[in-house]
């Protein structure tokens, strides 16, 4: 591999890559934040995905000017790709990445889009900003790839180099670059798409296939709740079968499952149809957190408990277990929603930057402990920190007779919770 890297967009997925080429190769990395520059040039990583050895390790020159993106030649690019209000593609990062590398173009480069997006986008939205910013012709003087990112934020065992990756190319060539780039650090190997539209697809459906798979459980939670069975037995039940599939109810955050499905499915209806069961499983979804907030209220009110003049302590805030990111928290929704009913709702989250959750938010991280305790306690995120909590430590958190215990994601086993007083619900 010979090539000078750059990568476009150091956040979540942007820097461990930069880090994987990083230790064999120099590489330039590129952001429009400022405050991650300067972050990541004093060897800090605020996502946690890298530690500051690794940091230390990578031979990376951190900038936010474009005139440094000028000596590389292949470029790979993971920008946000969100949704707007109406849950439509907003591709204004991706172009203006595009624009950044366009105007930084030579003859003979290559561009390789990481971010998630509808099968077309790379084509249709991308390539024609290169070639406006750089004055070139796609296919004669530039070439173009697209490589899904498959990083799992949090997850300490399936990295970067330790996922296979998915590459496509524009030609032939092209592809051969791209999967020689990628080959020379992803140890788990490269797996070639026919075109970049089928590796655009392919990922989009990774998370749509799970968002779905999610949607199923959490209907069925519904379901299971009003005929007094608990759902997570059943599944257990249901998992003694070979082919039974291992997913569990719960909330779809962050800004991936609960994004992409999205972008396909506006894909989808700009070509006329308009897609029934993926969009099904979006509403399902989105609907979880008002649900856990209606359930709480339920058993706090048949438990005698006096909701109005109520503390219920929130535990998590992130969108998922051991990652610090809050865009898109799910668990936001049950805490507007309990806010709703009155109550005073007392938010925790180890994990967390309080500064962002505040700014985002407009909510300020709280203290549960035996000292601060609440009349019912909901774990909505299954933090280490949390899942190292016996039921007793639990119960010192929660005041009065009758205990309300929400375990969202089912940390602890529910005998053991109910053997220290706690009424437990959960998904
Ligand atoms: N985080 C995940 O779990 C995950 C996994 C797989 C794929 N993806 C996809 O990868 C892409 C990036 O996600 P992420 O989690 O790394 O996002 P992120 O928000 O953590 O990081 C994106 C970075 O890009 C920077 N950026 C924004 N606009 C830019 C521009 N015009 N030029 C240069 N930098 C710019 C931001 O400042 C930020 O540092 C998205 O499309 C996402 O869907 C994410």
């Amino acid at each position: 591999m010979n090539r000078k890297i750059a990568m476009v967009g150091l956040g979540y997925v942007g820097l461990p890559v930069a880090v994987a080429f990083g230790k064999t190769h120099p590489v330039v990395g590129f952001d429009i934040k400022a405050a991650r520059i300067a972050e990541l040039q004093a060897g800090k990583d605020s996502t946690g995905e890298v530690t500051a050895a690794d940091l230390a390790q990578a031979n990376i020159r951190y900038t936010d000017r474009i005139d440094d993106l000028k000596p590389c030649d292949f470029f790979i690019i993971a920008v946000p790709t969100p949704v707007d209000t109406g849950n439509k593609p907003d591709l204004s990062p991706l172009i203006g990445a595009s624009t950044s590398v366009g105007k930084a173009l030579k003859k003979g480069d290559v561009v390789v889009y990481e971010s998630t997006v509808y099968p077309g986008a790379t084509e249709e939205e991308c390539i024609p900003v290169l070639e406006k910013h750089s004055g070139l012709k796609f296919g004669i003087d530039f070439t173009v790839g697209y490589s899904p990112e498959r990083i799992n934020p949090g997850d300490k065992e399936h990295t970067f180099t330790k996922i296979k990756k998915i590459v496509s190319g524009s030609d032939a060539a092209t592809l051969d670059v791209v999967a020689d780039v990628y080959g020379s650090v992803v140890t788990a190997g490269v797996h070639r798409a026919s075109s970049i539209k089928v590796a655009e697809a392919a990922k989009v459906i990774e998370n749509t296939q799970r968002d779905l798979n999610i949607a199923l459980m959490n209907e069925l939670s519904v379901v299971f709740k009003r005929m007094g069975i608990d759902t997570q037995e059943v599944l257990e039940a249901a998992g003694s079968k070979w082919n039974f599939l291992p997913f569990r109810p719960g909330l779809v955050g962050g800004h991936c499952i609960g994004v992409d499905p999205y972008y396909l499915t506006h894909q989808a209806e700009k070509l006329g149809y308009i897609p029934q069961v993926i969009l099904a499983g979006r509403r399902i979804n989105d609907n979880m957190g008002r649900f856990v907030a209606r359930n709480t209220i339920k058993q706090m009110i048949a438990q005698g408990i006096d909701v109005a003049r109520s503390r219920i302590g929130v535990l998590g805030v992130t969108f998922k277990e051991n990652c610090p990111d809050t865009r898109n928290s799910k668990v936001v929704d049950i805490i507007r929603e309990l806010q709703d009913y009155g109550v005073e709702v007392v938010v925790c989250d180890p994990q967390a930057d309080a500064a962002e959750v505040h700014e985002e938010y407009d909510l300020v991280l709280g203290k549960v402990d035996a000292a601060n305790p609440v009349d019912a306690l909901i774990i909505a995120v299954a933090h280490s920190e949390y899942k190292a909590l016996s039921p007793a430590e639990l119960r010192a958190m929660v005041r009065g007779e009758k205990p309300v215990l929400i375990d969202v994601k089912c940390i602890q086993p529910r005998q053991a919770l109910e053997s220290v007083g706690f009424t437990v619900w959960r998904l």
